[in-house]
């Protein structure tokens, strides 16, 4: 798998990431470490986690992908070749949705003890919280940094003024801003007006943003929850418009031009979206993230480019 530079930070993390939010709750201990397994064995470096996985699930309280994913680097012993993605800012338990400082803080430390590691490596603001001025979560960023809790910092779920504003108060400080964005995307475009509720898509203005000041973006649910593919996932409301048939057309046309899925072209597109945009990769089985993996092996033509972008 080949590396990419995080933002312009000179550190490069793998150009794929591994989505674990079900890790340790709807897919069992077993099956994680088996996809964790195969991950890796395709060169994978780059896990992303949050405080909150996955709360939402009966009978699960949140933390539990960070404390599988934490006996699973014990047992493999193989921390150090890792890039540790955890985020903070959703609700879970009885933490509210804040980005305060205390809380910021406090998080931290929480995932740093079910992860069983002293660094994060890149530690994201979960969403944006209007009750909190910028300049008091970037300086509990900061903080975690200088007492290397964190080693890099990103938001996820923002809008374009949100980052702009954050990474402002942070330079004027002379700190670090955000070196990355994480947000809802994927082949298909959602309507202008489409409401996502708590999440932020992709917007050609963030990409803007991310490509003049040198941000990597990192994309979320790119197969939209196996919906490509599957005849049991509906399409989501806000992705069906005019072009939707035919932009699936294009997409079954070069699946089948490549011998691999539409869930494989849908991730090599990302990968070559200029600069390179940074698919999570999910699944509940080894066989759907070996599926997914094809997308290593294939290059899209200038072509299949045009085609899958008319
Ligand atoms: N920052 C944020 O706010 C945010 C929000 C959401 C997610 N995330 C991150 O992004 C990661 C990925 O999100 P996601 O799970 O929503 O991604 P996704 O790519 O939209 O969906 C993954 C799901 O699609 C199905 N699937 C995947 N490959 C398949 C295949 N080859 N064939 C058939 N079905 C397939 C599986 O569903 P089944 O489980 O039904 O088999 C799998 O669990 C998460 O793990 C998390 O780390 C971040």
């Amino acid at each position: 798998m080949q590396k990419v530079e995080l933002g312009n930070t000179r550190e490069r993390i793998s150009c794929m990431g591994l989505g674990t939010m079900y890790f340790g709750t709807k897919t069992d201990e077993q099956t994680s470490h088996a996809i964790l397994d195969v991950y890796v064995s395709h060169g994978g470096s780059f896990l992303d986690t949050a405080n909150k996985y996955a709360s939402w699930i009966p009978g699960f309280k949140g933390g539990e992908s960070e404390q599988l994913i934490g006996r699973w680097m014990k047992q493999r012993g193989n921390r150090q070749t890792l890039f540790v993605a955890s985020k903070v800012g959703f609700p879970y338990g009885n933490i509210p949705r804040s980005l305060k400082k205390e809380i910021i803080l406090s998080e931290c430390e929480k995932s740093l003890k079910r992860l069983d590691i002293e660094t994060i490596d890149l530690y994201y603001v979960h969403a944006y919280d209007a009750g909190t001025p910028p300049e008091e979560f970037m300086e509990a960023f900061y903080q975690l940094k200088k007492s290397g809790k964190i080693r890099f910092a990103g938001a996820s779920n923002f809008h374009a003024w949100q980052l702009g504003e954050a990474n402002q108060a942070a330079k004027n400080q002379g700190w670090e801003g955000f070196s990355c964005i994480q947000q809802f995307h994927t082949y298909l475009q959602p309507a202008l007006w489409a409401d996502f509720g708590n999440q932020q898509i992709l917007t050609p203005e963030i990409q803007e943003f991310c490509s003049v000041r040198k941000l990597s973006i990192v994309a979320y649910s790119p197969l939209l929850a196996g919906a490509y593919t599957r005849n049991d996932i509906p399409l989501p409301e806000q992705f069906r418009g005019q072009n939707t048939g035919h932009k699936l057309e294009k997409l079954k046309t070069v699946a089948g031009e490549l011998g691999v899925s539409a869930n494989a072209v849908v991730l090599v597109w990302m990968m070559q979206t200029p600069p390179g945009i940074i698919p999570l990769l999910a699944g509940s089985t080894v066989s759907q993230v070996e599926e997914n993996l094809q997308s290593l092996s294939v290059t899209l033509s200038k072509k299949q480019l045009e085609q899958l972008a008319s």
